[in-house]
């Protein structure tokens, strides 16, 4: 069940307390830092990609973890109480912080904004209602895709229930579909949602569809995949990160990580093909930056956690002939 790490441990203990009953009066609320006053650090990078004519720039952002409860929600008071302290980091609440990226985003110049999953820490309507409200003063484009998290409810984690009931609350941001594609003249930005360390077979198929349009794909996921360069250092770095000792990490797919069924197997397989036409994966889930090439020709870049003021600001320029 999603990060075995001394995250989710936490998570895992606080549900446990929730099930066993839990009152009113623990409501997470907003105190509202002051504008200006939230620190961020987003990340400059320039991608060069062949193929395109004119430059085009992303803003990405993931795993904010906003876990905002009202009476709307007062079965899981506690459970937001726990994961907003969590998530409350040098002091600064996630949501402000979430806030203050947006704002970062408005004062910027990228053609689009991408919500990399995470976002929302379970599906609960304080946090979406704080969402949605910022994200309509967002004067730009934005995909939103989905996390582990972002529409789990209490022991509802990627269940039937969650499906139904939870991930509706989230509609109005996102198309209802387990993936979105935004095709522009020389681009196509495709993101899938997390299911449970999977990829759908309806990701799949509009994956299939879009590498046959002959125009460079920008990927972006919640879950990062495993370089097969033979590099070691996302495997390192996140045993570090998480405090394991273990030879398996199921923070990302691949060997090392998450095992993918055939569906997810064959999704990756076409990602890192020869013949793929994918120039740049963008990521989360792992909380910490991480840039790395994939295989000899594929760049992924894992942004660091939201909830500590991380983004990244990604430009791609054509690449000049002949490099
Ligand atoms: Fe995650």
């Amino acid at each position: 069940m999603g990060i075995i790490s001394r995250i989710a441990a936490v998570a895992i203990a606080v549900s446990m307390v929730v099930t066993t009953g839990c009152r009113g009066g623990m409501h997470t609320g907003k105190g509202g830092a002051a504008a200006g006053s939230v620190p961020i650090t987003v990340s400059d990078e320039t991608v060069e990609v062949e193929g395109i004519d004119e430059p085009f720039e992303i803003f990405f952002l993931a795993d904010s973890h906003i876990s905002l409860c009202d009476d709307r929600d007062e079965e899981l008071a506690l459970k937001a109480n726990g994961r907003s302290i969590l998530f409350k980091e040098d002091g600064i609440e996630a949501w402000d912080r979430f806030d203050a990226l947006i704002d970062a985003a408005n004062a910027g110049d990228s053609d689009l904004v991408i919500l990399g999953g995470d976002i929302i820490d379970s599906a609960m309507y304080a946090s979406v209602d704080h969402v949605k409200e910022k994200l309509a003063t967002l004067n730009k484009p934005y995909v939103y895709l989905m996390g582990n998290h972002d529409f789990e409810y209490g022991t509802e984690y990627f269940s039937d229930k969650a499906y139904e009931t939870y991930l509706p609350r989230l509609d109005e941001m996102r198309d209802g579909t387990d993936y979105q594609i935004r095709e522009y003249e020389d681009i196509i930005i495709f993101t899938a949602d997390e299911s449970n360390n999977r990829i759908t077979p309806e990701v799949l198929t509009a994956f299939k569809e879009t590498v046959q349009k002959d125009k460079p794909v920008i990927l972006a996921l919640h879950v990062p995949i495993e370089p097969v360069t033979g590099s070691e250092s996302l495997i390192e770095e996140s045993r570090e990160f998480f405090g394991m000792q273990d030879d398996v990490i199921p923070v990302f797919f691949g060997e090392h990580g998450c095992t993918p069924d055939n569906t997810t197997r064959e999704f990756i397989d076409m990602v890192l093909s020869d013949e793929s036409p994918v120039a740049l994966v963008l990521a989360g889930h792992i909380h910490f930056y991480h840039k790395e090439m994939l295989n000899e020709r594929i760049l992924q870049i894992i942004t660091g956690a939201a909830y500590t003021g991380a983004a990244l600001n990604i430009k791609l320029i054509p690449k000049e002939e002949g490099e």
